[in-house]
This record gives C-alpha cells, sequence and structure tokens, in this order.
C-alpha cells in the first residue's frame, strides 16, 4: 500500500518557495514585462558590439559551427545560472556573430525574408502571453486575433462567406493539412469514412501535381498513407506551369477503381516563382468534381501588391490554398495558413475532448479552435501578422512586394547583358536562376556549384542553387525590400569574381 507523507514534511518547502522569487520572472506579469525589455536591451547592446561584415560567417562549416559550440561552454544543464542578463547577453553574441544577417541586402538564398521590426515586436508580446489557441479559457484574445486575421487573408483571397482557416507551422504543414482534408472528402463523397477506417478505405489514390510542385505535397502523401506513388506529376509549359490540358488527359485516363484525391496547383514555384494557370485548373477540377489545392506559400503575398495580385487570379476558385507570411509577408517563422472555401471541410478533424471542450461548455460559447488543426496547444502566431497587417496595410506590404519584384528585374536585365552568365529563367515573382558559363563547358555544373560555396565560405553573399533541366544554377531569392539596385550589381559583380576564380582552379586541375 502506498505510504502517504504527513503534511508537515511539506510545508517548509511550500512556505519558503514563492517568498524567493520576484513575479519579474514572469514574462506576463507587469515587472516581468519591464524585465523583458531591459534585459532585451542589454542583449542588443552587447550584439552590437559584434563586428560583422556580410550576412553570413566567415569560413567553412565546420569552422564556423565549432567556434560557435564554444561560445554555449560544455554541452550540459549548468548546475547554477548566470542571470537572465548574461544569459542573453551571450546567447544575442553568438546568434550574431554565428547566424545570418538577413537584412544584409546580399542575403539572397531562400524563401527566408528578413521580418519587420513590428512583427518580431508583437511576437514577443504574444509568446509572454503565451496564449493557446484550442480552447477559449487558454486564450480568448488569441482566438480573436486568429479569426480576424483568417477573415482578411480570404478576404485578400476573394474566398466567399463560406471561407475559414488556421494557422499552422509551416507551408509543408498547410501542404499537408489540406491534402488530409481532401482525402478524407473523397472518401466522404464515395460514401467512406478514412477517419474511422483507415486510408484503404479509400482505393488507388491519385494527386495531381506540376512537375515542379514542392516535395512538401509528396511527402504529405506518404504521411497521409496514399503513398508517394499516388503522385501524378503533370508537364508544365515553357514558363514552367502546369498544363491544363495535360492535366485534363491525365484525368481522363484514369482507371475506374482508381480515386483522384486532389489537384495541387502551385502559386509561385519555389526556384521560378511561376503561377499555373488557376482559373483553366479550376475548370478541369469542377469538370471532374476534384479538390483544388493552391500552395500559394510564396506567391500570396503578390496579392498585396496592385500590381502583381493580377498573377493570382483564380485563386478563389480553390478548394483549400497554403500561404506562408514567413516568406513573401516579412514574418518571423511560423506564419503559415490553411484557408479553406468552405468550413464544413474541417468536419474530419472535429473533436470533443472531456478536458478540453466538453459538449456543454462548448454549447455555453465557451469553444476553441481545436476542431480546426492536428495540433493542441498552438502558437499565437496570427498576433505578429495581424500586428503587421495593421502597421503596413495592404499599400506597405504592396510596395515591399513591388520593390523586391523590380530588384528581380534589375538583376534578370543585368544577367542578360553579361557574357559570362546566362539567364536560365526570368524574374516571374522575387527570384531569378542563372548560371555562370565563362569556363569549360563540361566543367560547368561543378563551377557553379564551387562558386557559391566560395562566396558563403567568404561570408560576404549567400546566394540560393537548384538544377535546372539537369544543369547546376544559381539562384537569387530576393526578399529584401531595403535593398537597392547598387546592391543587386554588387551581387553579380561577386558571382562573376567567384566564377572566375572556380573557372581557373578548374583550368588549373586540368593542368
Ligand atoms: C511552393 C512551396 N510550398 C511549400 C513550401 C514549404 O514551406 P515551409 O518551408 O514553410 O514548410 C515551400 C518552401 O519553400 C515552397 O516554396
Amino acid at each position: 500500500m502506498t505510504q502517504v507523507a504527513p503534511a508537515a514534511q511539506y510545508a517548509p518547502r511550500l512556505i519558503d518557495a514563492p517568498s524567493s522569487m520576484p513575479s519579474s520572472v514572469l514574462a506576463g506579469s507587469r515587472e516581468g514585462m519591464a524585465e523583458v525589455v531591459t534585459t532585451l536591451a542589454g542583449a542588443v547592446a552587447s550584439a552590437r558590439s559584434v563586428r560583422r561584415d556580410g550576412p553570413i560567417p566567415h569560413g567553412l562549416p565546420g569552422e564556423v559551427l565549432a567556434a560557435a559550440t564554444d561560445t554555449l561552454g560544455p554541452p550540459a544543464v549548468p548546475a547554477d545560472g548566470i542571470g537572465a542578463d548574461a544569459a542573453l547577453r551571450r546567447i544575442a553574441t553568438m546568434l550574431t556573430e554565428y547566424g545570418l544577417d538577413l537584412s544584409d541586402p546580399r542575403a539572397a538564398a531562400h524563401l527566408q525574408p528578413p521580418p519587420l521590426s513590428v512583427a518580431v515586436a508583437a511576437d514577443a508580446l504574444a509568446s509572454a502571453g503565451n496564449a493557446s489557441l484550442d480552447t477559449y479559457d487558454s486564450g480568448p484574445s488569441a482566438i480573436v486575433v486568429e479569426r480576424w486575421l483568417v477573415r482578411s487573408l480570404a478576404g485578400l483571397a476573394r474566398l466567399g462567406e463560406q471561407a475559414d482557416g488556421v494557422l499552422t507551422p509551416g507551408g509543408s504543414m498547410s501542404n499537408l493539412l489540406g491534402l488530409l482534408l481532401a482525402r478524407d472528402a473523397a472518401a466522404l463523397n464515395r460514401g467512406r469514412d478514412v477517419r474511422r477506417d483507415g486510408v484503404t478505405a479509400l482505393p488507388h489514390p491519385v494527386v495531381f501535381c506540376s512537375e515542379l510542385a514542392h516535395f512538401s505535397v509528396h511527402r504529405a502523401c506518404a504521411a497521409l498513407g496514399l503513398g508517394e506513388r499516388a503522385v501524378r506529376p503533370i508537364a508544365v509549359d515553357e514558363r514552367h506551369r502546369m498544363r491544363p490540358d495535360a492535366l485534363a488527359d491525365a484525368l481522363d485516363e484514369l482507371d475506374v477503381d482508381q480515386t483522384p484525391v486532389a489537384i495541387i496547383a502551385t502559386a509561385g514555384t519555389t526556384d521560378f516563382g511561376s503561377v499555373d494557370p488557376l482559373p483553366q485548373l479550376a475548370e478541369v477540377a469542377a469538370e471532374h468534381a476534384v479538390w483544388l489545392h493552391v500552395d500559394a506559400a510564396y506567391g500570396f503575398g503578390t496579392l498585396f501588391s496592385q500590381r502583381l495580385a493580377d498573377r493570382l487570379a483564380g485563386i478563389e476558385l480553390a478548394d483549400s490554398i497554403t500561404l506562408d507570411l514567413h516568406k513573401l509577408g516579412w514574418q518571423p517563422a511560423a506564419a503559415s495558413a490553411l484557408l479553406v472555401g468552405d468550413a464544413t471541410a474541417f468536419r474530419s478533424l472535429d473533436r470533443t475532448v472531456e478536458y478540453l471542450n466538453p459538449a456543454d461548455d462548448a454549447d455555453a460559447g465557451y469553444d476553441g479552435l481545436l476542431g480546426r488543426s492536428l495540433q493542441t496547444t498552438r502558437r499565437p502566431d496570427a498576433v505578429k501578422v495581424a500586428a503587421t497587417l495593421l502597421a503596413h496595410g495592404r499599400e506597405g506590404l504592396g510596395r515591399m512586394v513591388d520593390v523586391c519584384h523590380d530588384l528581380a528585374v534589375h538583376a534578370e536585365r543585368r544577367i542578360a547583358t553579361e557574357s559570362d552568365l546566362e539567364l536560365v529563367a526570368p524574374a516571374e515573382l522575387t527570384t531569378v536562376v542563372f548560371r555562370y558559363r565563362g569556363g569549360r563547358r563540361d566543367e560547368l555544373d561543378r563551377i557553379n556549384g564551387d562558386l557559391r560555396r566560395r562566396l558563403l565560405e567568404s561570408g560576404q553573399a549567400l546566394i540560393g542553387r537548384t538544377t535546372v533541366r539537369g544543369q547546376v544554377c544559381v539562384k537569387f531569392t530576393l526578399l529584401n525590400p531595403t535593398a537597392t539596385t547598387d546592391d543587386i550589381d554588387e551581387l553579380i559583380d561577386r558571382v562573376l569574381l567567384a566564377g572566375r576564380a572556380s573557372a581557373a582552379r578548374t583550368e588549373e586541375g586540368a593542368a
């Protein structure tokens, strides 16, 4: 039998512990928030003393990682703490010295923007409140902010009154969730229930997407039990857009025992920024009664721009949309959402959990957003996005999109004038893909790979890389709205210099 210790044994600790802790250790208290601001100011001052020139630390990865590791001390939980001030100063210095500086105009590798100050400040406020979205009593104001944001984004996409949505930890997760809803809807339309019976209820599933769709679509198919073999890649045209005629043919060719689960269109392919022809794809989807998901993880932000929004015409016809504002939206990750045209799409996620949202609580209005997500505890990522929309408005964000697009067009034009460079894909949104061609033809793949690593090692430029039609290319992903055309010219000059150095080394190796 379990022995119950007498209460007196615990009494001294129960009395002593609270009095030794000032309320300022808790960020959400009035004193704590002041403490956050003071500690942060000290950390920022320390970080400012770090001398850095360039978007990425100078050196080879092994050297950089080893030096950064040393700054933290032995990898063990220290017996005694050094205090918030010293800890924050150490971390801030280390992050600055060995991290990325995305605000440097020479950072142009990935869909990873320099975040806006207002978003970072709002994110700190959200963290201090530590609300969760699952139930009313986990954070009523956070629920209001997310609902407001979802409605605002649905309005931007011109979805109808029935639209709904949810914030997720990233574009990959939004695609997963979109495909999950599509899978379950496809089953329900055939009188089957995947939630209850598993994926065997859905025979021979097929998911259509362009051959340039993001790899997270394939991964989602694997995770959802559809299998990667379910993915049917559809050919693209010369502008890297899915061909509606090829999609229609593929649908017509399905056997009777196959189940079309979804068509995944991409609005902003990762490398090229190309947007699939949404109105035509929506027509094919409607004709075949198949769910249309638009992966607008990259491209959604163009809706802020009066000049570029037309490129996403037809997005309002989607059954579901992935959008990432931690790409073309200048948010710190994560700020992704899945929107749906019809809120009933979420029915397969619906849950009643006794300790969270029992029916009588829910009936009395004490419900949250548990039924929109695979997560239970969920960060209020909507707070930073809402603050950004309020601070900058559509106009302000639209101008940022336009600037980045203009920079990409400038890069494209300059690349076209350089005899040692070959433009591989023009600027559709804010990326440009090109290739150094100044060396031996049979060594160009190696030279392009090497020149990028050279730039990374120098710490002076951070550019991207991809492979197009079997050839290694380099890529600019331009997301810095404070960069200028001079910055782009400097980046291109550095690519040319690094390319020449790589080509020379190849020649030396061959000699
Ligand atoms: C088109 C597209 N979809 C989805 C994703 C995945 O987004 P995340 O990295 O937020 O998971 C990306 C990432 O670059 C993307 O470009």
